[in-house]
């Protein structure tokens, strides 16, 4: 059976009350933005320069590249919407028993979704920064539509004094992640922490699961496996919007 194992999460979702979701990009596939090593995951483009468009030396040395590359993972396009997964989530909090979605993603789409308590690990799209904090600016249509045509934004065409380019408020590899203290608070608290469309393994976000409390149930919904496949409660290697369905909650 292709969804074996629901009526188990539905059972794990009953009985828990302190639920976390730690989410990555295949929660917004369905969406249209790809992943990143899925099969079909930007860094198996050829020519796509793979993570280093991530990379902040890489920025510094030459924005262009990121900014050639990063509308295909942006919910810049106004049509995207929140997917099965979000909403399933947003459901979950609606309930009571979803406290907190610790997400690696950037597009915005689990605040979109409604849900109240999200960390984003990475960052978001919300605001950009000159490389010295020195100027920044809030995110409006004028510069999504500059960032949409590929452009590098700089401080001095949305008020700023300089020509230095505008970063977005990401995390890049070579940075710090936002809000990892009390993602780990978070998760230690859980009683049941469901991992979904995440490979797992990219680092810090790939060790919070580690330190969930002895009482915590693991829940993996994902395609593909991970490396916590054979300590967790319940995996489920299938679609997400495919399995909430199943549930009958969204
Ligand atoms: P990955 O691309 O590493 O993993 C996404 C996982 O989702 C894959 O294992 C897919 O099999 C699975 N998947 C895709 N679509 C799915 C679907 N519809 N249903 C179920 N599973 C699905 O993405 P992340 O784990 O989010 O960093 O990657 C972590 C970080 O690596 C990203 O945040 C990004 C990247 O470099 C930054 O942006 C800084």
């Amino acid at each position: 059976m292709l969804y074996e194992g629901t009526d188990l999460l539905m059972e794990l979702i009953s009985k828990s009350k302190y639920i976390v979701a730690l989410t990555g990009a295949g929660v917004s596939t369905s969406a249209g933005i790809p992943d990143f090593r899925g099969p079909q995951g930007i860094y198996q483009q050829p020519g796509f320069p793979g993570a280093m468009i991530f990379d902040i030396n890489q920025f510094r040395q030459d924005p262009a590249i990121f900014y050639k590359h990063i509308g295909q993972l942006l919910s810049m396009n106004k049509d995207i919407q929140p997917t099965k997964g979000h909403r399933f989530l947003k459901k979950l909090e609606e309930l009571g028993k979803l406290k907190t979605v610790v997400t690696q993603n950037i597009d915005g789409l689990h605040k979109m979704a409604g849900n109240s308590y999200v960390i984003e690990i990475h960052g978001n799209f919300e605001s950009f920064y000159t490389l010295d904090m020195k100027f920044h600016v809030e995110t409006d249509d004028v510069i999504l539509d500059c960032v949409r045509k590929g452009n590098v934004p700089r401080a001095c065409d949305f008020g700023g004094e300089t020509d230095e380019p505008l970063k977005p408020n990401v995390v890049f590899f070579g940075e710090a992640v936002q809000g990892l203290e009390k993602a780990l608070t978070e998760v230690q608290k859980a009683d049941l922490i469901i991992c979904m469309g995440t490979s797992l393994r990219v680092y810090p976000v790939a060790q919070l699961p580690s330190y969930r409390n002895d009482n915590a149930k693991l829940v993996i919904i994902n395609l593909e496996p991970t490396p916590y496949d054979n300590e967790a409660n319940l995996v489920i290697h299938a679609d997400i919007d495919e399995t909430v369905e199943t549930l009958k909650m969204v």
